[in-house]
Parts: C-alpha cells; structure tokens; sequence
C-alpha cells in the first residue's frame, strides 16, 4: 500500500491544474500512459474574454446559448470570470500563445461565439503545448510523483473515499491510500466506433464513481464533432471548427454548400452541424471540408495538415472528407462550484465531472477553460481541508487487490468484441436516438455486462455505456447534442438536469444537483 495525501487520477490539463495548487502537500498522479489524454489532442484552443470589444458577461451569454437551457448560471459565470486569471498563469508559465504583428494574442472565432476570444498555441496544438508546459513544470517539483498505472475502484470506508486500488504497469494490484481523491479520468469518447478521443476515454472514471456511490449528471449529453477527417484512424483526426472559422466550407460530393441555408451557416452549432453531416452520410451521399480558400493552412493548422498528408490528401488544393465523431461529454460525475462531488474525499475535474458549466451541449473551447479553472478550484478547495489520513482494513484492502488480481488474470472471451460495441453505440447511442434503438443497445450492454465478472476491467466501460444509454432513454425531448427522432423538439417542460443518484434509477431534478459552496 502506498500513502499519499492527495491521489489525482488522470494526468490532463485538469488533473495537472489541480497538483499545481497543491504543491505544499504529497501529491501522486496516477496516469495510464503517458501524454496519452484526451487534453493533449485538443485541437481548439482556450476561450477567454480578453478582446477590447469582448466581456465576461457575453462569454457567459455564449455559453448559455450553446448549453441549450441546462446550463447552471453560476458555473457558467465562474468560467467566463476566472478564466482570464487562469490564462494568465499560463503567460507566466511562459506558453507560447500565438500573438499577431503588434504582439497581441491572436484572438480566433468558434461556432456560438459572438466575438473573436479563442486563444491557440502553434495553432491546433494548443492542448499538447499546455499541457505539456503544466506537467514539465511538475515534474520538477519534490512533492509531486507520477506513478504509471490504470485505477480499477475507488476505495470507500466509513462513507469516506480513501483511495484507489490500481493495476500498476508491472501488473501487480496494489492500493494507493489518500485522505483526499480527485477524479480527472477524461471523457467517453473512445466508447463510439467514430471518435477525437484517445483510447483510454472509456467512462472508467465515471464508472468507478458510480460504483462507489457518488451521484452523476447530465450523461446523455455527448457532443459530436462535424468534422473529423474520415479516415481510417484511430482516434480519427480533428479538423478542427477554427478552420471553418477562417471560411472552409462544407461541401457534398456534387460541390453543394451544405449550410447555406442556415444564418450561422458553417459556424452554426455543433449538434446542428453533426446532424447535418449525419443525415447526408446516411444517404449514402461523402461530405468534405473545402478548406482551399484558407490562407496559410500548413502553417496555421499544422495538426490537420499533417494528419490530411498522413491520408493522402491536400487540403491547399482539394476537398477533404469528413465525419462526425464523439468528441466531448457535457455529462459526468456531479460536482458543485469547488469540484467536490456528493462522497466525502472524492472530487471530480475535467471532461469526467459535471460542473454545470455545459449544460446540454458545450460551447466550443470551454473545455481546456473548464479544466484550468475548476482544476484550480479543486486544488484550492483541497488545499484547505486536507485531514489526516483514515486507517484502512488491511485484510480488506488485500482481499480487494486479489478479486482485482484473479478478475485481470481470468479474463474470458466477451461474446462482443470492444469494435462491435463501439459500432452498437455509434449507431443507436449516438447522434440519433430513437427509443427502439436505445432498448436495443441496452439490451445487448446488459447481456454483455453479466458476462463479466464484478472484478473484470472491462466491465467498467460497459457501465459507462449503460448509463448513458440509460440517461438517453430518460429524456424524451431534444435538446442540445441530445437529439431522439422519436421525440424532435425541445418540452420547455423537461429543462431539468439528468440525475443519477447511488447507482440507482434515473431521475430529473430540477437545475444544481448538489448543495452549493
Ligand atoms: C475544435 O477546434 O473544433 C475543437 C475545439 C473544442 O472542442 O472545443
């Protein structure tokens, strides 16, 4: 058993933002691979309002819009506010962020945006630059420790998160104890066959929460992205929505605009987009991205430059072909304005937790802003409440790392691969929902689950898949990402968060699940 006094699992922007305001305390990051998050691929960048013509309140007023009635005001009001001391941190920090002739930071526009405030680095490799400059700097630092492995459950004793047990690389279960616990485990993505996300984001987090107790919110609300490339890649590249900032056009395979009959046309919001992509796909008809009136595309956006030359494509000269993908999770592990969830000693940040900030569907770039600011928060929050550590059951700790032991070294054969689940989700979990489908996929991930035994790894993304199936199921209205061909419209009536509390039945309540600061 190893101590600690604060064990942060995941490694991403949030994760990471967290250890950093912690630094006066023994701080472990349990990271399953390393530079290997769904925060390292973001290939948009950092909303904040900095622009002379822009304020907090229409950063909010953006947020709002896109979040489709769901969003917590408060949250949203605590991003847009906080958000520039955060991106400050990072000036200091000395990352690099794109500045134009006269040295300014150059400010991009995203969809649902109302004035330019989108800050890049090294244009679509703002993620990989900052994170990388947050963990380089941790690195450094005698209090922090990484340790390599995957977390399997977390630790609960006397109504109380003490911990995690987790499959350390060597493949010895072991128990990494702590008085306080953060989940920054990233999102779902990697559930879907089509997805931006790395392979790691397959709700285990959220799964692990759900077990221990802790209530969740908000989970049928996945976002698809319009526009990865399609290709045969796995995750698929971003092409990111910048590039239809700078003019690209979506074009079907006879040269038709695909937007144009919309007011924001290819800047309209990403569900809207995806579906419409969606449909056509369907039909049997390719869509491409024409990104070939945008000026310095190599040099501007060398991620998708170079991810389209990996393809075979030139995206100076031709068309390129594109896909929705699951991209980002509105919904998560519930957590009020200080990251802490409904468990003592448990906190939740990131992409994996439910702040309220994105309510149904999230406003482009807010998610790195999300990690920063609420990573903060959480670190903050811990800093002040740390307790001393609980003594744990030994003989119970040794019992949980060998059923983890013997579920890891019995693994039996599934009767449905990772691929065809991915598909099942893709097709009737995912940008159009029907009640039919939904049942369907349900009933399929419940045979699959009672395959599996309690202690066997994989059955945490299958509880992941589950309960956002479950949620799907729920919600008989479209709203935002959320969209069920059997129920089309918005039911003014159902503007209340999803809640799903002590692993139980879904319920809706009406907007904050937990008790505010
Ligand atoms: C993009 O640049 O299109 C993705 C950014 C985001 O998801 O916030």
């Amino acid at each position: 058993m190893l101590h600690t006094d604060v064990l942060i699992i995941g490694a991403g922007l949030a994760g990471l933002t967290c250890a950093r305001h912690i630094r006066h305390r023994s701080v472990t990051i349990l990271r399953p691979a390393p530079d290997d998050g769904s925060s390292y691929l973001a290939r948009g960048g950092i909303a904040a309002a900095i622009g002379e013509e822009d304020a907090p309140e229409y950063h909010v007023a953006d947020t709002l819009v896109a979040a489709d009635g769901l969003a917590e005001h408060r949250a949203v009001q605590i991003l847009a506010n906080e958000g520039v001391d955060r991106l400050i941190d990072l000036i200091e920090l000395s990352v690099g962020f794109d500045r134009d002739d006269d040295g300014l930071l150059h400010l991009g526009r995203e969809a649902l945006h109302s004035r330019d405030r989108i800050v890049h680095v090294a244009g679509d490799e703002t993620g990989r630059h900052v994170t990388t400059a947050v963990r380089q700097e941790l690195e450094r630092h005698p209090n922090i420790t990484f340790v390599d492995g995957r977390a399997l459950e977390l630790i609960v004793d006397d109504d109380r998160v003490c911990g995690a047990v987790f499959l350390a690389d060597d493949g010895s279960v072991r128990v990494l104890a702590a008085p306080a616990t953060v989940l920054a485990t990233g999102g779902i993505g990697a559930l879907f066959s089509r997805t931006t996300n790395p392979a790691s984001a397959r709700g285990e987090g959220l799964a692990m929460a759900a077990r221990a107790g802790a209530t969740l919110a908000d989970l049928e609300f996945v976002q698809f992205h319009p526009t990865a490339l399609a290709v045969n890649e796995f995750p698929q590249p971003l092409l990111s929505e910048a590039i239809r900032g700078e003019g690209a056009r979506l074009v079907d395979e006879s040269g038709r605009l695909l937007m144009a009959d919309h007011p924001d046309a290819d800047l309209a919001g990403r569900d809207v987009v995806a579906r419409r992509l969606w449909r056509r796909l369907e039909e049997g008809v390719q869509v491409f991205l024409d990104t070939t009136c945008v000026d310095g595309f190599a040099h501007r956006f060398p991620a998708a430059y170079a991810a389209c030359r990996r393809a075979g494509f030139d995206p100076t000269s031709q068309p390129i072909p594109v896909t929705p993908a699951a991209h980002y999770h509105m919904g998560g592990v519930s957590t009020d304005h200080w990251g802490r969830t409904t468990l003592r000693g448990l906190w939740a940040i990131g992409e994996v937790a439910s702040t309220g900030v994105h309510g149904a569907n999230r406003l482009a770039s807010n998610s790195l802003l999300e990690a920063l600011v609420f990573g903060a928060r959480a670190g903050r929050d811990i800093a002040v409440r740390i307790r001393t550590p609980q003594e744990l059951n030994l003989r119970r700790m040794a019992d949980l790392c060998d059923s983890w032991h013997q579920g890891i070294s019995h693994y039996g054969r599934l009767s449905v691969s990772p691929a065809s689940l991915a598909k099942l989700m893709w097709r009737h979990v995912g940008i159009e929902r029907s009640e039919t489908g939904l049942r369907r996929a349900l009933r399929r991930l419940d045979a699959l689950k009672a395959d599996l035994y309690r202690f066997d790894p994989r059955r945490l993304p299958l509880e992941a898949a589950r309960s956002i199936a479950h949620a799907a199921l729920q919600r008989n209205e479209s709203r935002g990402a959320h969209y069920r061909i059997d129920y089309p419209r918005r039911a003014d009536l159902a503007a209340r968060r999803t809640i799903v509390a002590n692993n139980a039945s879904t319920t809706a309540l009406p907007l904050c699940g937990v008790p505010d600061e």
